[in-house]
Order: structure tokens, then C-alpha cells, then sequence
């Protein structure tokens, strides 16, 4: 559909052009604002692409409207069209952890925070589903945000939970080997942000973690 028929919404620039979305960012009402829109996959049926485009972006909108509840980091829902498959949120002023990583000035030291930034999302009663370094955005001021839940679960199981901290472990080690250390951080900050409220505390979280990276490690 054309982008011009979405209300108040002023599109600026493309920002990403990704595998299941295109992400545009510009303004609405005024306000600094990101369009998501899932485009279809050609190889998928039509019917099966569209059940799986209404899932994710409900899902999606559905999470960041609990998360925004609980003044977590996270872009807001300014407005969204489940059948035509596109979501406005509010614009992040922060660039991709994995680009901050890359920069010189970064050390392992920054991963304590995403550590904790993890730990009270599953405190939330959330698993992410796709942690990569690419869905932690971080400001100018060195505050984190996460994006990207279309493969959250609200009321995850322990092995979710673990995998979260798998999948981010797994970025670190392959893209961002030069910070030594940075998988420790990472894990003493998740442990270190225990508040008591989730449904697995954060010592049965990182126990399952290490026999995932030990399976993973033993098969891989
Ligand atoms: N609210 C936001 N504010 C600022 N930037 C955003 C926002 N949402 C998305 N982006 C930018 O767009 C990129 C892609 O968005 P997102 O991660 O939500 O889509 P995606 O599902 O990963 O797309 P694909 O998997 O198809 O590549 C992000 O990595 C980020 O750079
Ligand atoms: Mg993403």
C-alpha cells in the first residue's frame, strides 16, 4: 500500500531495508517517528505470509505496549494497520550497539549495562527472541533501548530466557571478539539486576544459558 494514505504520517528517509521489513523514518504529528512495514516474502504462500505477518506485528505491538507501561526502554506505538502490516512507532535517536562496539572508544566494560537491560526485560514477564547486537540501540548519552519484539513471548519458558542471553552471546563472540570480557559483563550485569519478580531468577536464567552454550558447544 502507499505509504501516503498512513494518518499524520510524513516519511523522511529509508533506514533499513531489511528481509521482513522496511523500517522509514520521519514524523508523525509532529513527532520523530519510525515506519515498520513487513513486506511479503515471495517464497512463503500467501496466506501462510500473511498469518505470520498479523502474528508478529500483534505480538510486537502488543509487547511494546506492556513494556511501555513499565517505562521500559523502548519505542512507543503511535499508531499500527495489523492487516496491512505496518506499525508507527516513536524514533530511538541512538545508533545499533553493534556499531558502538565497533568503535574504538567502546570496552567490554558497556556490556554490563545490556546485562541488566536483559535481566529487567525478563523481569517484565518478556523473552526478545532475536537479541542480537543489532536490536540494542544505544543514545548519545550511553542509555540502551531495545527493539525489534516480533519473536517476543510474553510468559516465556526458562529455556527463552536462556536462549536471549545465547543469542547475544553468540554476536558478542562472532562479531565483537575483540572485546575480550564482553560475555561476562554482560552476564555479571544480568545477575547483578535480579530483582526477585521474573518468572526464573536470574542464577536459573544464566545456569541455563551456560548448558545451552554447552550443548551448542559440544554439537556445533
Ligand atoms: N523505533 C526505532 N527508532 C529508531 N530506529 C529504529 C526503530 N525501529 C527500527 N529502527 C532501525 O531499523 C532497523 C530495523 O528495525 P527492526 O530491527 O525492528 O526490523 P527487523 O525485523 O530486524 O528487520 P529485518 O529482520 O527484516 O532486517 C533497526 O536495526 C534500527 O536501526
Ligand atoms: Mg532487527
Amino acid at each position: 500500500m502507499a505509504t501516503g494514505a498512513i494518518p499524520m504520517w510524513m516519511p523522511e528517509k529509508v533506514l533499513h531495508e531489511g528481509a521482513e521489513a522496511t523500517v522509514t523514518s520521519g514524523s508523525w504529528l509532529g513527532k520523530p517517528a519510525v515506519l515498520k512495514m513487513r513486506r511479503p516474502r515471495g517464497y512463503r504462500h500467501p496466506d501462510l505470509d500473511r498469518s505470520l505477518t498479523r502474528q508478529r506485528l500483534s505480538v510486537e505491538a502488543r509487547v511494546l505496549g506492556r513494556l511501555q507501561t513499565r517505562e521500559f526502554p523502548s519505542p512507543a506505538v503511535y499508531d499500527l494497520d495489523i492487516e496491512e502490516g505496518w506499525m508507527l512507532l516513536s524514533r530511538i535517536d541512538g545508533r545499533p550497539l553493534y556499531d558502538a562496539l565497533k568503535d574504538d572508544s567502546a570496552d567490554a566494560a558497556s556490556t554490563t549495562p545490556v546485562g541488566a537491560l536483559i535481566r529487567n526485560l525478563h523481569e517484565a514477564g518478556i523473552s526478545h527472541g532475536d537479541m542480537t547486537t543489532h536490536n540494542i540501540l544505544v543514545d548519545t548519552a550511553g542509555a540502551l533501548y531495545l527493539i525489534d519484539f516480533g519473536l517476543a513471548r510474553i510468559s516465556p519458558e526458562l529455556e527463552h530466557l536462556g536462549i536471549d542471553l545465547q543469542v547475544l552471546n553468540e554476536c558478542l563472540t562472532a562479531s565483537h571478539s575483540e572485546h575480550e570480557g564482553a560475555v561476562q559483563s554482560m552476564v555479571d550485569g544480568y545477575l547483578a539486576a535480579d530483582a526477585g519478580g521474573a518468572v526464573a531468577s536470574a542464577e536459573e536464567v544464566v545456569a541455563r544459558f551456560n548448558a545451552i552454550r554447552g550443548r551448542v558447544r559440544y554439537h556445533g
